[in-house]
């Protein structure tokens, strides 16, 4: 049997594996490997696009060393924001959601929270449906080649985020004091994709950690714990309902573990499975972990507990085929409500 510490080759996806959480966590401490395959900043189908100069924005997509003092300064910037500010409004719109099923509050809840501390108005159901909506086509225009398509969507949301009013919400306010664009190598630029980046970030992630807690709760009683949603959910990302595994390419010719890697090799690194909390790799590690971690869990946390809180004999949703993405599974929802779904 092949060492789940080793990599694994797997010709058919044309890459090589980690399996093992733990040798994930050593990777993505590597600097000779990158997020982009080298010399290609973007994936060929974005180029020319309003999204495509956004994506070669995003501290996500880049490894540059002169992004790390924005990085810093974001993770200072998220830190600050009041975790009360954000459960109160994470209970604000996981309420608002479930005005709209199941399958709805799962999509909206986590980037609509965000969104919310973030100074977008979403007052009402359609508000948050509409915010789903440019996310979704961003989703799109990144997997299946119509770019231009998530042209209108990123100046929607863009112009959205950049007005006054926004300016002085909480996780806005945050960022001015401690990540504002002097503190970017593009300036207002970089600042506005970076700041868009938040929204788009806690969109899928988000998703897949809420659906999945969902399904956990709807199908396991035991696990309906009033008060512990926080703690739960750093195992659920470890058996998988969260991020499940990130890719990186080789910058240069290196070694790993007997294995020789040349410049563009591609590797897949798994994020979920058994680990010690020190090796934890539900949000990355290294130069891109998440800095968006506690608000993901606060988020997540406030909404499930909203639901154990509720004693309107609501019933539990069943869970059905869901959406699997590249890195994450969604479950869908079949509701006993009979609401409409997204
Ligand atoms: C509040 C919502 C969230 C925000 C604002 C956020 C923000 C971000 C940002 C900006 C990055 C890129 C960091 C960089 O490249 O320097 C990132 C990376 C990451 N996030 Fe989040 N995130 C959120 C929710 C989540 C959730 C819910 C999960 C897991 C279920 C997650 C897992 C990850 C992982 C695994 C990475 C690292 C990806 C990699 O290294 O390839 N995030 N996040």
């Amino acid at each position: 049997m092949p060492c789940p510490h080793a990599l694994q080759h797997r010709p058919e996806l044309r890459l090589w594996q980690a399996e093992h959480p733990a040798l994930s966590a050593a990777l993505l401490q590597r600097p000779e490997l990158g997020v982009r395959p080298p010399g290609k900043p973007l994936p060929a189908h974005l180029e020319g696009s309003r999204l495509g100069r956004l994506f070669g924005l995003w501290l996500r997509q880049r490894d540059d060393a002169s992004r790390s003092t924005p990085k810093q300064a974001l993770v200072r910037a998220l830190k600050a924001l009041p975790a009360a500010e954000l459960r109160a409004q994470a209970r604000r719109q996981a309420a608002l959601a479930l005005t709209g099923g199941w399958n709805h509050w799962v999509w909206a809840t986590p980037s609509a929270s965000i969104a919310a501390v973030l100074g977008l108005p979403l007052d009402s159901l359609s508000d948050q449906r509409w915010l789903h909506e440019q996310l979704r086509a961003i989703a799109g225009a990144l997997q299946d080649g119509q770019a231009g398509a998530a042209d209108p969507a990123c100046a929607a949301l863009l112009q959205s985020l950049a007005t006054p009013a926004a300016a002085a919400a909480p996780l806005q306010a945050c960022l001015h004091r401690l990540g504002p664009a002097q503190h970017w190598p593009g300036g207002v630029e970089e600042f506005e994709a970076n700041r868009l980046a938040l929204l788009w970030q806690s969109h899928e992630a988000g998703a897949a950690l809420l659906g999945n807690a969902l399904a956990r709760l709807a199908t396991e009683p035991a696990l309906r714990r009033p008060g512990r949603m926080l703690d739960w959910l750093p195992t659920l990302l470890r058996e998988g309902g969260g991020v499940r595994n990130t890719r990186r390419f080789a910058l240069e010719s290196l070694e790993i573990g007997g294995v020789r890697l040349r410049p563009g090799d591609a590797l897949l690194l798994n994020l979920a499975g058994k680990t010690t909390e020190a090796d934890d790799v539900g949000f990355g590690a290294g130069a891109h972990r998440c800095p968006g971690q506690d608000l993901a869990l606060e988020t997540a946390a406030a909404a499930l507990e909203l639901l154990l809180a509720y004693q309107d004999g609501r019933r539990w949703p069943t869970p059905t085929q869901g959406v699997t993405l590249a890195n994450a599974y969604i479950p869908a929802f079949i509701d006993p409500q009979e609401h409409a779904t997204p």
